[in-house]
């Protein structure tokens, strides 16, 4: 029997040493995504890193962008076949939806639905556009959501140290093969399987909306920038502002991401653990989490959604606009000054 066993282990050794490397990557591929060509719509943060990372799994992928799109010139100097997008639509057996949120619905209508083949997979990174009901993609179609939790470029630079970054997946529409399909398709994209965690589209959408508006972006800079201008304001300068309110975020992000946020306060000296008790509650009062309340039920009844579909090129512009008060110049020059 031994015997038996070390002959066929001999015969696969040597059939595998005969194979060239993308032979050899074709070989290891996962039989559900073996023959498919996956299209990945857009070539941004997020198109980029998953393209790289299918591609070199094995799979067979293009790229679809609009003729005159900026990102072009990026994915032709990666090596892709890069197409238009109705046609990419057209020769794709899964759609990858790395597009911007505010424009999938549109370009759904206009570029995707005219073009899609019998049974396509839809491949979404965020729920937003299935939840509030901007795709409606066919009855018959898997539509199938991989959400990394993490830029782009840290999705890639993961794959390439071989490490993973976490994800959510879920399964809107689906059949008995799709849950496969899914874990073979987030493996490809570099996140392993003990890092996806289950979640719904809906959940997700909302979720992911509501952190990066309420804690994440939108509460978090203003909580440094109002630091920041009160110590400025009263006679710091901008370096030493910037130092004691910011530069040290990432550290006490990572103690609360290690041991929780009392383990994280049981790892700083006293005198900011009594000042913290005794005055973050003026800081951040019970009005903080009414304001939350009211950004979560604008985001669950589709009305922040909405406004989002519907912004236009003149809006972005507006939206720099606005960027800029949300910081000041020292500030800014402050941070790239410590960026290293
Ligand atoms: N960024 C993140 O950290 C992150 C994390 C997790 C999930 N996601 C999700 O990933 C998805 C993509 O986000 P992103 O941040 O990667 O977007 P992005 O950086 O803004 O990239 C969007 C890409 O879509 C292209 N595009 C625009 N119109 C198109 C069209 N008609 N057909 C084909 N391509 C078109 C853009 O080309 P141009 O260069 O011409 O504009 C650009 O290459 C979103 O659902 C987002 O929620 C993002």
């Amino acid at each position: 029997m031994q015997a038996v066993q070390h002959d066929l282990f001999c015969d696969i050794k040597q059939a595998l040493g005969n194979l060239s490397l993308p032979q050899y990557i074709q070989f290891m591929l996962k039989k559900e995504l073996k023959n498919k060509k996956i299209g990945v719509l857009g070539y941004g943060s997020q198109g980029r890193a998953v393209a790289l990372n299918l591609r070199d799994s094995g799979c067979d992928v293009i790229i679809g962008l609009p003729s005159q799109s900026k990102s072009r010139k990026y994915a032709k100097q990666d090596n892709f076949v890069v197409t238009t997008t109705p046609k990419t639509v057209k020769q794709s057996d899964v759609l990858l939806f790395a597009l911007p949120d505010h424009l999938q619905g549109r370009i759904y209508k206009s570029e995707i639905e005219p073009n899609l083949q019998a049974k396509t997979t839809f491949v979404f990174l965020h729920g937003f556009a299935i939840h509030f009901g901007f795709i409606k993609p066919p009855n018959e179609s898997d539509i199938l959501m991989i959400a990394p939790h993490a830029p782009g470029i840290a999705l890639r630079e993961k794959y390439l140290t071989d490490k993973s970054v976490s994800a959510f997946q879920a399964i809107e529409n689906g059949k008995k093969n799709s849950k496969q399909l899914l874990t073979a398709l987030a493996e490809a994209i570099g996140i392993r399987k003990n890092k996806l965690v289950e979640n719904s589209f809906k959940n997700e959408a909302i979720g992911d909306l509501f952190g990066e508006q309420a804690v994440l972006c939108g509460g978090l800079s203003e909580l440094v920038f109002n630091g920041y201008s009160v110590l400025t304001e009263n006679g710091l300068d901008s370096d030493n502002a910037y130092l004691e309110v910011c530069y040290q975020l990432d550290l006490l992000i990572s103690l609360i991401k290690k041991h929780g946020i009392i383990g994280m306060y049981e790892r700083i000296s006293v005198a900011a653990r009594y000042g913290s008790v005794k005055n973050s509650k003026k800081i951040i009062d019970s009005s903080v989490k009414k304001n939350m309340q009211a950004v979560y039920d604008d985001i669950t009844s589709g009305k922040f959604a909405n406004k989002l579909n519907k912004l236009n090129e003149k809006d972005i512009e507006k939206l720099s606009h606005s960027l800029k008060k949300m910081s000041s110049v020292s500030f800014e020059k402050s941070s790239k000054k410590f960026s290293n």
